[in-house]
């Protein structure tokens, strides 16, 4: 694969499901337009809020025991969508999320049984070095799923992609009009950006237990 399978936002009325069908297929795949503008300003407003009411929280890695705070690692501060802190924005995107599931599930019978999701906030210069989303000692992470909130005014020149590592390429995904999904196992990182970069990042889960809270 050298470039990522792109579907439009009609692919929530599409069956068989042709996002079940490219993640099987590229273990990856970009869903242009989806949220639409007017509700990624909305998603942008409520992480402001959130943010402006000290509600963010520095990400930390790993879980359970291992879970600590490395700021040569991650950079971001979340806060998780179904927090009281977040507003009506995150709850309407969780239960989106929520259908995003079922339909994964029917197409691929992956039994996907709970969704995940934060809010993202990464500082300029921050960024997220190289990993997997899935931890070592538990294969509950399945499907990972960014959504980027960033402005339309988002340039080449800002940065802060997202670099998928594949086979035998990388992709670089621009943080801005869309959304991501791809296979947990997947490598990937986000690179520095030069302005405040903000996503929602979700997983789709085998296990409710287990979560890394
Ligand atoms: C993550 C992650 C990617 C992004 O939170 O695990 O890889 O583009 N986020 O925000
Ligand atoms: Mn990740």
């Amino acid at each position: 694969m050298t470039a990522l399978p792109a579907l439009g936002a009609d692919v929530f009325s599409r069956t068989p499901s042709a996002l079940a069908e490219a993640l099987h297929e590229s273990g990856a795949c970009w869903i242009a337009g989806w949220p639409n503008a007017a509700q990624v300003s909305t998603l942008r407003d409520d992480l402001r809020e959130v943010q402006a009411a000290a509600g963010l929280s520095p990400a930390a890695v790993g879980h359970h025991k291992d879970r600590h705070l490395r700021s040569d690692i991650r950079t971001d501060s979340t806060c998780w969508l179904d927090d009281t802190r977040c507003g009506e924005p995150a709850r309407t995107f969780l239960a989106q999320l929520g259908d995003v599931r079922t339909m994964l599930n029917r197409s691929l019978f992956l039994g996907l049984d709970a969704v995940e999701a934060h809010y993202a906030a990464y500082p300029s210069g921050g960024g997220y070095a190289r990993h997997r989303d899935r931890f070592h000692d538990s294969d509950a992470r399945v499907v990972s799923w960014v959504t980027y909130l960033n402005a339309d005014d988002w340039n080449q020149e800002d940065g802060g992609a997202l670099r998928l590592h594949l086979k035998d390429v990388q992709i670089d995904v621009r943080p801005v009009a869309g959304s991501l999904c791809f296979l947990s196992e997947l490598e990937h990182e986000v690179l520095p950006a030069r302005r405040e970069r903000f996503s929602i990042a979700a997983w789709f889960r085998r296990s409710a237990d287990d979560r890394r809270r």
